[in-house]
């Protein structure tokens, strides 16, 4: 008998599955993303990259996790023997993952505690690169590429990032994980919506919102949108790196599989569909209070979070630092939660593939990836986590979402075999519909995408940055994971789990 962790309740389960796809991806990444590429006519390719490839593939990752009942290495090996480095080089993207975004939560956790006195002043930009990041000055000579010394303001809140996910996972998946999401998630639920209905109902809020909502069909044609489209359902549902096979590798025999992917994909959206409304909401007010059209104000990522937000905040009518704290708050709790989720792929792989305890695997994992995260808490941090962020999630998470689907309903033609599994357990059976979409609709647009993306990238460096740059911390990161993962996948399975594989298969 396998004497595998397991979530103690099906709420357990699904709180710790929408902890893991809500994080920074929904409040950080998707109202931007959204604008940038079309407002309102986002929400078509977005909406159908959601409905034939997020949820799709959500429900094969977690058949895969419940039948197979190991980490993605140990699934896909079980799956077939050959396909075991998939596995291994989603472990390893995840690795790649959490090293920059623990340091975003650390950020967010500095920034939280400055919100209480408004510490970033009037210039909230320069408060970021010089005061707080203590970027290397480009006007003076530096370059991307180069380290600089250590920022100790992003030091510490990184080591307690750590700290703090790293005490969870020690505790084990249903005392840890579930316990930790079963607080975190209704706490950032609550404390966002009453940020967005704040937001609502500020001055200015109804210009930000039809910014937002307003489509610009022209971007429908262009492959960009697309790309944008798919690259936020991957990362936002947590699919293509090794999180969801892990997270359902821990369900009891009997759940309903169908069902809960579907509670999760939705939750998802309508919480990245909340903090795009909650954003902009502000944003509208910010312009309206400037004089200045929404469009002026907006920018993506980074500086949507970390410069245009503080600002906000400081022209808030009242209560500015409350709202502040509220807001950094949401977003340490959001991230923390996917953190958790994303160090737990190459914890639950390390404990089966060299047969160590949880707390060793926790220890050695997590403690490298916190070393690693160091290169980004140096004052040339920032050039090397954007980077790193868009090779991975486009040349890591993407392209391993495309080649699992290639592989399994092409390849190894396990998709009949699988929905089995899937309609035997849940209540919403699996129709030609999902064959479809896994086996033609993602493949085809997924993979001119990709196609697209790699002639793209080789016309031009993304934002410019020096090609030996590019190289070392793009190129070779996201190449680097596929190595690692065949290095790993070539060491042999110890022998316990071995002999647990033929109760499995
Ligand atoms: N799914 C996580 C996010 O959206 C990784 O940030």
């Amino acid at each position: 008998m396998e004497n595998r962790a397991q979530f103690g309740t099906r709420a357990g389960f699904i709180l710790a599955a929408v902890g893991s796809a809500i994080g920074l991806g929904n409040i950080w990444r998707f109202p931007a993303t959204a604008y940038e590429n079309g407002g309102g006519a986002f929400f078509i390719p977005y909406l159908f990259a959601l409905l034939t490839a997020g949820i799709p593939l959500l429900i094969l990752e977690f058949t895969m996790g419940h039948r197979y009942r190991g980490s993605a290495p140990l699934a896909f090996s079980r799956l077939n023997r050959k396909t075991e480095w998939i596995g291994w080089w989603q472990v390893a993207i995840s690795f790649v993952i959490s090293t920059y975004y623990a340091v975003i939560i650390g950020w967010a956790m500095s920034y939280s505690i400055f919100s209480l006195k408004l510490s970033w002043g009037e210039d909230t930009g320069t408060f970021l690169m010089s005061n707080y990041l203590n970027r290397v000055d480009i006007a003076s000579g530096g370059v991307p590429g180069d380290f600089g010394g250590l920022v100790p303001g992003v030091f510490i809140p990184l080591i307690i990032v750590w700290v703090i996910a790293l005490a969870v996972l020690l505790k084990g998946v249903k005392k840890g994980i579930e316990r930790a999401n079963k607080i975190f998630i209704p706490t950032l639920v609550v404390l966002f919506f009453i940020i967005v209905v704040r937001a609502l109902t500020l001055e200015g809020a109804a210009a930000g919102l039809e910014a937002f909502f307003k489509p610009d069909w022209s971007q429908i044609s262009n492959g960009k949108v697309w790309v944008a489209a798919y690259g936020q359902i991957f990362f936002s549902l947590s699919i293509g790196f090794a999180i969801m096979i892990t997270y359902s590798s821990y369900l009891p025999k009997k759940s309903d599989i169908t069902n809960n992917a579907f509670i999760t994909g939705f939750s998802n959206s309508g919480f990245e569909l909340l903090a795009g409304i909650g954003v902009f909401s502000a944003l509208g007010f910010m312009a309206t209070s400037q004089g200045v059209p929404v469009k002026e104000v907006v920018t993506g990522g980074v500086g949507l979070a970390f410069v245009v937000f503080p600002q906000i905040i400081n022209e808030f009518p009242a209560l500015n630092s409350l709202f502040g704290f509220l807001f950094f708050a949401s977003l340490v709790l959001a991230g923390l939660s996917s953190l958790i989720s994303i160090v737990e792929t190459y914890v639950a792989a390390l404990t089966e593939k060299f047969n160590i305890s949880r707390t060793k695997a926790v220890l050695f994992g997590g403690g490298f990836a916190a070393i690693v995260s160091v290169t980004y808490a140096t004052q040339g941090g920032l050039f090397f986590l954007d980077v790193a962020d868009y090779f991975i999630n486009q040349f890591g998470v993407a392209l391993a979402g495309l080649v699992e689907v290639v592989v399994i309903a092409w390849v190894l033609r396990k998709l009949p075999d699988l929905k089995e599994h899937a309609n035997g357990i849940s209540d919403i059976r699996l129709g030609g519909w999902w064959n479809i979409c896994l086996s033609v609709i993602t493949p085809v647009v997924l993979g001119y995408m990709m196609f697209d993306l790699i002639k793209q990238n080789i016309a031009e460096n993304y934002e410019g940055y020096e090609t030996a740059f590019i190289i070392q911390s793009g190129w070779m990161v996201a190449a680097g994971a596929v190595v690692v993962g065949i290095i790993l996948s070539l060491v042999k399975w110890n022998k316990s789990t071995a002999a647990n594989d033929k109760e499995v298969s």
